[in-house]
């Protein structure tokens, strides 16, 4: 699909298909209205007679409309007035997008961007999220394919139309972003919906270095497991020693920005499959546990957006990649590993394997000095729980840090939630044989893990994304989502 910009005026403007607003008042927008115009009131007469609806997001497609350059006009309600909130633009553009490929036109202008107030949103805001809401409707599962398919029916080109000069600029910016930004969501949901025969830990390492050859800014690293016993990387190898498949560890280092400054580094849980090893999960839809990967999955698409926005910052991506499964080998409950950091770890449940691969790739991370760690993990049941699908679990040490991320997340429309990790949480990973334990009981889950996680990030300014709930959808919509890839980029790009 080719987006772009178009610098015309909708009433001069040639196309398959225009785009315009009108509320439930039948006020038309300025571009509705130079249509309008042109058809010497046919819109108004339409409206009337109760053809075209203004209720927010219903579309009203017309066809042939006399002396307009356009084939077809397609009209979005914007509710009461033309002020919508940030949420209602979003839904006019998700049903702009569903209505236009459902047509027959090959190319399409719309002017719902330039036309729209939202409050406290500028017009690069609104460009932006309309591009990234057409690219998430354009996105097709296509199976055993990473970077996936789009299905876009005839439409070819779609075209941010732009009446004043003046506005050419920020809408530029915004469909080179917004494109980047899609790029990198459509490559987390690809990955993410892989199936786990195919998407090992040694397919995500390839796929790392496939995917990022190209780019001279990008370095990729693997190690293997014989590296990482050498590293002291106990406590992820009790994770991998009960799967056939060998563990990887994958670093992505971007160095968009100058040589001394600190980088951000994003660690990605990459459990390929969550069978909850010796402490087997139950039947039922076990198979969503492919999507335990998809932290991994938006460190790629992070990766892939950063590089395609030219990002000028210093980016590392570290990816613990491996399986939990249940073999002679397998840890088991009761068992006590060593972890990078040397703290040992009693595992009593080795469905908490998250954290386990975690927090030596956190204590590994260290060496990159960071300004930041962002980890981003599939990592509790208790956080869908505690927030559902809407907002991801945010756990932090810093209060800059969580702001940053929850104004990112607000921005972006991927929204992030602030939860404790108070030190009254830690007594509940009490053991009796090691430092701690994997799991802290029933009560606040989510929390305990965090507060796990937060015994390797002492020295470090920290968060971690729970997005057990954000990942993916469950049912007949079932597949990834690509969050938070969005969060992340905005994150990134609010620190330039
Ligand atoms: N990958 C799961 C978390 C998960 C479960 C995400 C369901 C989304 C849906 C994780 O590895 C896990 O199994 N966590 C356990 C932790 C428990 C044993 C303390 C959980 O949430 O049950
Ligand atoms: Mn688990
Ligand atoms: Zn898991």
């Amino acid at each position: 699909m080719d987006i772009n910009i178009r610098q015309s005026s909708a009433g001069k403007c040639r196309s398959g298909c225009i785009v315009v607003t009108m509320d439930t008042r039948r006020r038309f927008s300025l571009s509705g209205k130079e249509i309008d115009k042109l058809t010497r009131g046919q819109l108004t007469r339409l409206a009337r007679r109760g053809d075209i609806s203004g209720k927010l997001a219903a579309t009203t497609v017309i066809l042939d409309l006399s002396r307009v350059s356009t084939d077809r006009v397609i009209v979005v309600g914007s509710g009461e007035n033309n002020r919508n909130s940030d949420k209602e633009f979003r839904k006019m553009a998700a049903a702009v997008a569903e209505t236009l490929i459902k047509t027959g036109a090959r190319d399409a202008v719309s002017y719902i961007s330039q036309d729209a107030e939202i409050e406290d949103r500028d017009l690069y805001w609104c460009c932006r999220q309309e591009i990234e809401v057409l690219r998430d409707k354009l996105f097709k599962v296509e199976h055993l394919q990473v970077e996936s398919g789009r299905h876009a029916g005839k439409l070819k080109r779609y075209s941010i139309g732009v009446g004043n000069k003046e506005d050419v600029p920020a809408t530029k910016r915004a469909v080179h972003d917004g494109v980047a930004i899609s790029n990198g969501t459509d490559l987390a949901r690809g990955l993410g919906n892989l199936p786990p025969n195919i998407c090992t830990p040694t397919f995500l390492a390839k796929t790392a270095k496939q995917l990022f050859h190209s780019d001279k800014r990008i370095k990729i690293k693997v190690l293997g497991e014989t590296e990482m016993r050498r590293l002291g990387m106990g406590s992820m190898l009790s994770v991998s020693q009960g799967s056939r498949q060998p563990a990887k560890l994958i670093i992505f280092e971007y160095f968009g920005g100058t040589k001394s400054a600190k980088p951000v580094v994003l660690v990605g849980k990459g459990v390929t499959f969550d069978s909850g090893g010796i402490s087997l999960k139950p039947g039922g839809a076990m198979d969503e546990m492919k999507f335990d990967m998809c932290g991994a999955a938006s460190v790629f698409g992070t990766i892939r957006a950063v590089s395609d926005l030219d990002l000028e910052k210093n980016i590392i991506g570290v990816v613990p990649a491996t399986e939990n499964l249940p073999d002679g080998n397998a840890t088991k409950p009761g068992d006590v590993v060593t972890s990078m950091s040397g703290q040992t770890i009693e595992i009593l449940n080795t469905d908490a394997e998250g954290r386990l691969i975690l927090c030596d790739a956190i204590t590994y991370s260290e060496r990159y000095e960071p300004n930041t760690i962002i980890d981003i993990a599939t990592l509790t049941g208790a956080c869908v729980v505690a927030l559902g699908s809407h907002a991801i679990g945010l756990f932090s040490n810093n209060d800059d840090l969580s702001q940053d991320l929850v104004a990112a997340g607000k921005y972006s429309g991927d929204r992030a939630w602030p939860m404790p990790i108070w030190e009254d949480y830690q007594e509940q990973l009490r053991s009796n044989f090691a430092d701690m334990a994997n799991v802290g009981g029933r009560d606040a889950g989510a929390i305990t893990a965090a507060c796990f996680l937060a015994r390797f990030a002492r020295k470090q300014k920290w968060a971690h994304l729970d997005i057990a709930g954000a990942a993916w959808h469950s049912g007949a919509k079932k597949g990834a989502t690509g969050r938070p890839v969005k969060l992340l980029t905005q994150y990134l790009l609010n620190l330039i």
